[in-house]
């Protein structure tokens, strides 16, 4: 695949090995001014801020995905095909579901089951189970290991939706529950998108997630503290961005 691509305008040398990709642009610009050393501005077709710079004197890059496996499917195609990045790791926010797995935890998602039709691209006589680079997967568990971070290592449920009709439903049946009686530990909306795109591309893919809502109790992190448990996953995604170098 040629660069430019429609929605990165870039040079492959512009993109470390190794791109962490939150959801939102304004945090990607956060993160590149807070935890980078001398950022630079790679991308911003579409407000999609992209920076690179540097950790621990390791070329880093970050670029956001937007919502949704749409989105992150588009942006994680286009740079392991046209930018020639090896590792994505995604470092998002997750509603957990089950009563166990609290506020402010890290999921690591060892797999991502979902109820997206993305797959069906592939012509794949059968369901398609996305999985975590185990590469990735060992090293951020011990950084979390060494920050002594509180992580949970498993399957997550990448969602289409995040409003979801359950309403008069007897609570057998809503949806959380059912994945939650399959073990899930929480939702997201991107990461069985991108592990799908990490396949297929024979690259390497990973999704961290903080815990901002826990849905069994209704309980959600304040904007303060979002701030502070995305600071440690944060020292997590680039302490294993790090070990990836090496
Ligand atoms: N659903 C989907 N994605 C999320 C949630 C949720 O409840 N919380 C944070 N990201």
């Amino acid at each position: 695949m040629n660069y430019p691509t429609p929605h990165i305008k870039a040079r492959p040398e512009d993109f470390g090995q190794t791109v962490l990709m939150p959801g939102d642009p304004l945090r990607s610009k956060y993160i590149a001014d807070h935890f980078l050393d001398n950022p630079v501005l790679v991308n911003n077709v579409r407000g999609v801020q992209g920076y690179t710079g540097s950790y621990k004197g390791v070329k880093v890059s970050v670029m956001a995905s937007g919502m949704g496996v749409p989105s992150i499917g588009i942006y994680s195609y286009e740079l392991y095909n046209a930018f020639g990045v090896r590792n994505i790791m995604r470092i998002g926010s997750a509603g957990a579901i089950r009563a166990d797995i609290g506020l402010r935890d890290i999921v690591i998602a060892q797999g991502a089951s979902t109820d997206s039709n993305f797959a069906h691209q592939y012509h794949l006589d059968g369901q398609f189970a996305p999985i975590a680079s185990y590469e990735m997967l060992r090293n951020a568990v011990s950084s979390c290991e060494e920050l002594g971070a509180k992580f949970h290592v498993g399957n997550i449920l990448t969602s289409d939706n995040f409003y979801t009709d359950d309403d008069g439903l007897p609570d057998v049946m809503k949806t959380n529950n059912a994945w939650a009686k399959m073990g899930i530990m929480a939702i997201e909306m991107e990461a069985a998108g991108l592990y799908m795109t990490a396949a297929r591309c024979g690259k390497n893919a990973l999704c961290l997630c903080t815990i901002s809502d826990q849905l069994v109790t209704g309980e959600a992190l304040s904007a303060d503290e979002r701030q502070t448990s995305f600071r440690e996953m944060m020292l997590v995604a680039l302490e294993t961005a790090v070990k990836l170098e090496k």
